[in-house]
């Protein structure tokens, strides 16, 4: 009885799949498709071949543990053993681009360029070399996070000192691969970095300098990023002929109601949250968004500080970061309803400096993160909002991904759901609002160690089984999905609301040759 029914659902979900709707739209035949990785939550080989420790290693071995389930990254996805056999995993999805992080601890062991460590060197021209070989376009990200220890002894990205060490540290790396690299990523996430390395300390290195420590990290990056981007222009632009960018995130803040105060906080928080990061590089004007400066100056002398807690760039600084760009990297997930909050819980602090208060939509679903619940029109709302107010540049979606459980099946429905939907949503951007997106990326390519959560929710298109010594991996159905998607450049798999609610369409028998 039970095979009659499954029987009769394959039937069912093929007509109806065959029957639904579709927007009609295709992705441009140039339009690039990749998964994305960083190096702390993949490579694992944390003390190897003259490795340095960096501030994840340091947190990671704390007592009491700072991650869900005690876990560490020493061996992660064990990648740093695998590179062949992971690249022909990424051969057999079709992927266009692979997106990796460079360990800086691994190159650099103690952060200084006085030392490159060799075996740093090799690893990474082993993995680019055969990326190239297999057809696959490495796009690399100098920092996703993983300070070398050493350097957070100095202070840490606070530390205006952190932009030369940067800025020698992408010196090495421009140098060793930037001949067969030709897409750079500067950092991933300063947001990220800043707010929650410095500000809230839910990342390495986890302080809590709320007043100040978000504002002064954001600083030092965003002057480290222009450096480094005027230094390959300088020093290797014409014989490597590269693109240099960065990637910013954004959780899109949408008015909670039609009111001009709602309106004006969802904008508010738009600005100060994402143009924080995105102004000084991509706005005409350059430096922070001005609503950022006057409200942060006013607090400050309200607050009784000295001065203001948002550090001032030079007008020289203004001009080396303004234009530091050859793309948009941009990651996103997912959004908020906002209203205004100008209460003073939590003063002095950068929340209370935007002075909004962002709420989820019982409407939306949720995914396995707290923070992450699905609402697809919010990637399309980012992409309109950086074409408006930044001159429409080429936006590289970085990052987008869904987490489930560490007991999710691989049959993960919700996982194909979230990027259908999407994907739909970036299509209705380029065809709908002409806004130039040129690739998508995917995150993760696998399973990995997602920060303070451990291994206890995935994002992986592959499964890994972190059980196992052998880190073996495999396919999902997210995985086929996808491998279809970059094979038609189109979403194949559209599906009713009632058909996602029930998961009926899993029957579907893939045809893919993963
Ligand atoms: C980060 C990834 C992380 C993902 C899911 C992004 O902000 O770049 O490293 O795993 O979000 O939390």
């Amino acid at each position: 009885m039970r095979l009659f029914i499954f029987a009769l659902c394959a039937i069912f979900a093929r007509t109806v799949t065959a029957a639904a709707k579709d927007t009609g739209y295709a992705f441009p035949e140039n339009f690039k498709f990749g998964v994305a990785t960083a190096s702390y939550q993949i490579e694992g080989a944390w003390n190897e071949h003259g490795k340095g420790p960096n501030v994840w290693d340091t947190l990671t071995h704390r007592i009491p543990p700072f991650t869900d389930d005690a876990s560490t990254g020493d061996i992660a996805c064990d990648a740093y053993h695998k590179t062949v056999q992971d690249v022909q995993i990424l051969k057999s999805m079709g992927v266009n681009f692979y997106r990796f992080s460079l360990s800086w601890s691994r190159l650099l062991p103690r952060g200084f360029s006085n030392y490159v460590n060799p075996e740093g060197v090799q690893y990474y021209n082993d993995l680019i070399n055969e990326l190239l070989a297999n057809d696959i376009t490495p796009i690399v990200t100098i920092f996703h996070w993983d300070t070398p220890q050493n350097l957070e002894e100095l202070g840490g990205w606070p530390n205006p000192k952190m932009a030369d060490f940067f800025v020698d540290y992408a010196r090495v790396v421009f140098d060793a691969f930037g001949d067969r690299v030709k897409e750079w990523l500067t950092f991933n996430e300063p947001n990220q970095i800043c707010q929650q390395g410095y500000a809230t300390g839910g990342m390495a290195p986890a302080h809590n300098t709320k007043e100040m420590g978000g504002y002064w990290c954001t600083h030092t990056v965003l002057i480290a990023h222009g450096r480094a981007y005027r230094m390959y222009q300088e020093e290797f632009k014409s014989k490597q002929g590269g693109r240099v960018g960065i990637t910013i995130d954004n959780q899109w803040n949408e008015p909670l109601t039609n009111s001009t105060e709602d309106k004006e906080a969802a904008e508010r928080a738009n600005i100060m949250n994402f143009g924080w990061y995105a102004n000084a590089i991509f706005s005409k004007n350059g430096d922070y968004p001005s609503i950022l400066r006057e409200r942060v100056d006013q607090f400050s002398e309200e607050e009784g500080f000295t001065r203001s807690r948002l550090p001032y760039f030079t007008q020289e600084e203004i001009e080396m970061i303004r234009g530091s760009h050859d793309f948009f990297g941009l990651n996103h997930y997912t959004s908020r309803v906002v209203t205004n909050d100008d209460g003073d819980q939590g003063r002095p602090s950068h929340e209370h400096d935007v002075g909004t208060r962002g709420e989820i939509d019982p409407k939306w679903e949720p995914s396995a993160a707290d923070w992450l619940y699905v609402v697809p029109w919010g990637l399309r709302k980012t992409l309109e909002w950086i074409k408006e107010n930044y001159d429409n540049p080429e936006v590289i979606i970085t990052e987008n991904g869904y987490a489930d459980k560490h007991d999710a099946p691989l049959r993960d429905c919700e996982r194909v759901k979230y990027y259908n939907l999407y994907l739909e949503e970036v299509l209705k951007a380029i065809h709908e609002s002409n806004c130039n997106v040129t690739a998508y990326t995917a995150w993760s390519f696998m399973d990995n160690f997602e920060w303070q959560r451990g291994y206890t929710q995935r994002y992986g298109l592959y499964h890994v089984d972190f059980e196992d010594p052998e880190r073996p991996r495999t396919p999902k159905m997210s995985a086929h999905v996808f491998a279809n998607i970059i094979k038609t450049k189109r979403i194949d798999w559209d599906f009713t609301p009632k058909e996602f609610e029930k998961c009926e369409w899993v029957q579907i028998e893939v045809k893919s040759e993963l």
